[in-house]
């Protein structure tokens, strides 16, 4: 159970990151469902986990601005005196294939999913030592683990995601916070309801599993790891995804 412990998801306001807000607070968090644009769809996984018994708020903030993300912890610390689990789920996808690519989608890419990531950790850091306590939970993706043909941005930074979670883990070992990377392939979402037939039928061929995954699948790995049961695993990648990159 995470009975009292303060979560912030960020980009929880759909897919992945709207499942670990739920699934965090049902197991007992109050989680921060953080968003970016999206405030109605924030505020309904808000009224869904309080409709259920749990406890949420949700607070707009664009992770890849620094000021704003240390703006987001400052809030969260003020309100609730702590923040023991922080998931970057936050991310964008601006796919093209290389040599199309403009440096503004490779740049918008890189801002969310991996300065995002890095602004939250480094606001939420001070907290977390003060307290020698801390759970960082970060979403990667297959496509960091292997590459992918079209996401050269993307995989950058979803690679480069891994590379945080190992350096901060070592950093951070001795003052009794763990940071972990979920990487997970292919997921049924907003995300990837835009891919073509043709395009799915390629991505099922490489899936051992042959189904895409659930958001469930991600959000109770999510769990596990912000869970004590998981309080001797950190600097690890833990792929869900039915296979695809053993
Ligand atoms: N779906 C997959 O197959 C898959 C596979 C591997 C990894 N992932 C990763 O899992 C995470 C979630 O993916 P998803 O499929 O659930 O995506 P999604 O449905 O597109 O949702 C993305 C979320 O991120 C938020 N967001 C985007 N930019 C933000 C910013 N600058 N600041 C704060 N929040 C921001 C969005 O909120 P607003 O709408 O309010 O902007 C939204 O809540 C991403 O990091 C993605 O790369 C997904």
């Amino acid at each position: 159970m995470l009975t009292d412990k303060i979560a912030v998801v960020t980009g929880a306001s759909r897919g992945i990151g709207r499942e670990i807000a739920r699934t965090l607070a049902a197991k007992g968090a109050t989680v921060i469902v953080n968003y970016n644009g999206s405030a109605a769809k924030a505020e309904e996984v808000v009224e869904e986990i309080q409709k259920d018994g749990g406890k949420a708020e949700a607070v707009q903030c664009n992770v890849s601005d620094f000021e704003k993300a240390s703006e987001l912890m400052a809030y969260v610390v003020k309100q609730y005196g702590r923040i023991d689990i922080l998931v970057n789920n936050a991310g964008i996808t601006r796919d093209n294939l290389l040599m199309k690519m403009s440096e503004e989608d490779y740049d918008a890419v890189l801002n969310t999913n991996l300065k995002g990531a890095f602004n939250c950790i480094r606001h939420v850091a001070r907290q977390m030592l003060k307290q020698k306590s801390g759970r960082i939970i970060n979403i990667s993706s297959v496509s960091g683990v292997l590459g992918n043909a079209g996401q050269v941005n993307y995989s950058a930074s979803k690679a480069g995601l891994i590379g945080i979670t190992k350096s901060v883990a070592r950093e951070m070992a001795s003052r009794g916070i763990t940071c972990n990377a979920i990487a997970p392939g292919f997921i049924d979402t907003e995300m990837t309801q835009v891919l073509s037939d043709q395009v799915k039928t390629a991505i099922l061929d490489q899936i051992p599993l042959k189904h895409f995954g659930s958001t469930k699948d991600i959000a109770n790995t999510a769990a596990f790891l912000a869970s004590d049961d998981a309080g001797y695993i950190t600097g690890q990648v833990i792929s869900v995804d039915g296979g695809m990159a053993m």
